[in-house]
């Protein structure tokens, strides 16, 4: 009777210690924050033991994933998840991504993680909430595909300091209500207008700052009827085509190009005939007499060829 008591007594303390070592999920507050997560099922089961419906936000963090299961969010409402310093080679074990939570998923952070240029962002087609994907400080390298989400939601897409040297020629162009959509600070070097929605209805700001973009396609901002702002600065632009933003002038109000390595030379005639000027914050890099010249001051007579 009593080593069966003290059997079980010991049965629970080992139930209770394993599960503190490997009890990764804790609640902090309406958030349920996973770390130093390493085994897939672990994973999962951490997730299955915090079921409650208090918990609005999921993060995971410092941990080192091969996967997320499919299945791991079943039973779940969450409507944000955080991925923060985790190393994970792909999104899911099927080709469908966080299962269950495809009517509240709202908010997609990915920081600070590995392996993202390898993840299957087409397993996130069937998300009907999802607005916000923000990635940052990544290896992703190339991205590839996203595809047609949440259908009539405003969408805001950025992707940040991630070693970006590539896009998929179609890379966003199946997201149709893009609205927002960030990709400063990486090593892009050629965008093309497949690259976004056509028409990109909705889209209102295009921010490519700090990249190495040495031109833009002469079409590159047509079918664009809400573009209101073009973030270029910290690029290696040295002229822009006389057609380019003919497409958005009558709507667009600010192009940065601050930082370029701008020629101001007969080429660019066409800011001042139609009339761009106030629109455009820019500088010249050359000639060495306009160098650092503000392009809303130039005139015809400063633009010789
Ligand atoms: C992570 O887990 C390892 C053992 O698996 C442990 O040594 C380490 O202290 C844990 N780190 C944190 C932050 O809990
Ligand atoms: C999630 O929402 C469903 C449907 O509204 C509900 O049945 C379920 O209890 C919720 N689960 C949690 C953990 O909040
Ligand atoms: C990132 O996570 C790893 C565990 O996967 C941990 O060892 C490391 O300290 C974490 N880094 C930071 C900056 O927190
Ligand atoms: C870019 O990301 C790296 C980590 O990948 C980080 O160390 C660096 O501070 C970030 N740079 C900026 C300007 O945010
Ligand atoms: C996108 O723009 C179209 C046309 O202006 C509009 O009907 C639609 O509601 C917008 N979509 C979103 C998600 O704002
Ligand atoms: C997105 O999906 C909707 C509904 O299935 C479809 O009508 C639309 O053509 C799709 N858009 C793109 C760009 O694939
Ligand atoms: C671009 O780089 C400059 C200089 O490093 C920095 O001041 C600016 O904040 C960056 N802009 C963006 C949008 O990353």
């Amino acid at each position: 009777m009593t080593n069966k008591k003290e059997f079980n007594m010991l049965l629970v303390f080992v139930v209770c210690c394993i599960s503190t070592i490997h009890s990764t999920c804790v609640k902090e507050g309406y958030l349920l924050h996973c770390f130093n997560v390493t085994n897939e099922k672990e994973f999962s089961k951490g997730l299955e033991r915090n079921r409650d419906p208090d918990l609005v936000e999921f993060a995971l963090t410092d941990s080192e994933l091969r996967y997320i299961s499919h299945d791991a969010f079943h039973g779940t409402n969450f409507t944000a998840v955080y991925l923060w310093n985790i190393s994970l080679l792909s999104l899911s074990d099927t080709d469908i991504a966080f299962e269950g939570l495809e009517d509240t998923l709202k908010t997609f952070i990915v920081h600070e993680c590995s392996f993202v240029g390898h993840w299957n962002w087409d397993s996130i087609r069937n998300f009907r909430a999802l607005e916000l994907i923000d990635v940052a400080d990544t290896d992703m390298e190339y991205v590839s595909d996203f595809p047609n989400f949440s259908r009539g939601k405003n969408h805001l897409i950025s992707i940040r300091n991630s070693s970006v040297v590539e896009l998929s020629p179609t890379a966003f162009s199946q997201v149709e209500d893009l609205v927002i959509l960030l990709l400063a600070l990486n090593n892009i070097e050629d965008v093309e207008r497949s690259m976004f929605p056509k028409p990109a209805l909705n889209l209102t700001v295009l921010g490519l700052s700090n990249n190495t973009i040495k031109s833009l396609p002469v079409d590159i901002f047509t079918d664009m009827p809400a573009l209101k702002e073009v973030k270029l600065d910290g690029n290696k632009i040295h002229t822009i085509e006389k057609n380019v933003f003919v497409p958005v002038r009558n709507h667009i109000n600010l192009v940065r190009l601050l930082g370029n390595d701008l020629n101001c030379d007969c080429r660019l005639k066409w800011i001042i005939e139609d009339d761009m000027r106030t629109k455009l914050l820019a500088n010249c890099k050359y000639p060495p007499d306009l160098e650092g010249r503000e392009v809303s001051t130039l005139d015809y007579g400063d633009l010789w060829c």
